[in-house]
């Protein structure tokens, strides 16, 4: 099984944890897309679903497959939401924003009464931190101090795409921090959000009630204790 295959179906099962009908969180991202596109079949065959998405590019997917949506300002009485996720620790803590979308993931996630997240086995660590950055989005407004203080964790790296700094869709920026494994995430967590000009960091504390891991051996439920 290819890791397209994995998210594919790491996708599909979270579909049976939506509810019969109401609002659900839309993720972004390549697994999250392919959760979009299996709501979207439900609706067409009649389920009364309610996205929220958590990026522009979910809400585009979203409207262009014809999931009724509710307006960016909120509220969104949020039943369940499905997102994808960079790692997952063993406590089931996350590293999320490879595609950049992580503060508005953070703000949907913490809307929903349950968040559900869909990987495949790739994405397992032992610790955060270990393979992936912690992306954190910064004001574009003096973001070479900020970049200096988030230096004090690690190496820092502007996130660019075809030459020129990725502007996340609310117009900030990212730096990439490589910290290696994380001993103690909440406090790392709690240290860089202290730093002006933070707007969000990618670590995802707490915030997964349910994991759905795809691999060779089918579908792994891990849940939150
Ligand atoms: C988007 O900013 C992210 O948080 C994604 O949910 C995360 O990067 C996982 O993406 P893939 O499903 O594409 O691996």
């Amino acid at each position: 099984m290819d890791q397209t295959d994995a998210k594919r179906i790491a996708a599909r099962s979270a579909l049976a944890h939506l509810p019969e009908q109401g609002v659900i969180g839309l993720g972004s991202g390549s697994t999250a897309r392919l959760f979009v596109e299996g709501v979207s079949e439900l609706v067409r065959a009649g389920r009364h679903l309610i996205g929220v998405p958590t990026s522009m590019e979910s809400r585009d997917l979203a409207e262009v497959l014809g999931i009724p949506l509710l307006t960016e300002a909120g509220p969104w009485p949020i039943e369940v939401n499905v997102d994808g996720a960079d790692e997952v620790s063993p406590e089931l803590d996350l590293i999320k924003g490879g595609g950049g979308c992580h503060t508005r993931e953070k703000v949907v996630n913490e809307a929903a009464r349950m968040n559900v997240v869909i990987v495949d086995e790739t994405k397992i660590v032992a610790a955060l931190g270990e393979k992936f950055p912690i992306p954190v989005e910064v004001l574009a407004f003096g973001h070479h101090n900020t970049a200096a203080a988030l230096a004090r964790f690690g190496r820092v790296e502007l996130r660019r795409i075809g030459g020129q700094p990725f502007r996340t869709d609310t117009g900030g920026l990212i730096y990439d921090v490589q910290t290696g494994p994380i001993e103690d995430p909440r406090s790392l967590d709690g240290n860089i959000r202290a730093i002006p000009g933070v707007v969000e960091t990618g670590l995802f504390l707490g915030r997964a009630d349910l994991v759905l891991v795809a691999g060779s051996g089918g579908v792994r439920e891990l849940r939150r204790k």
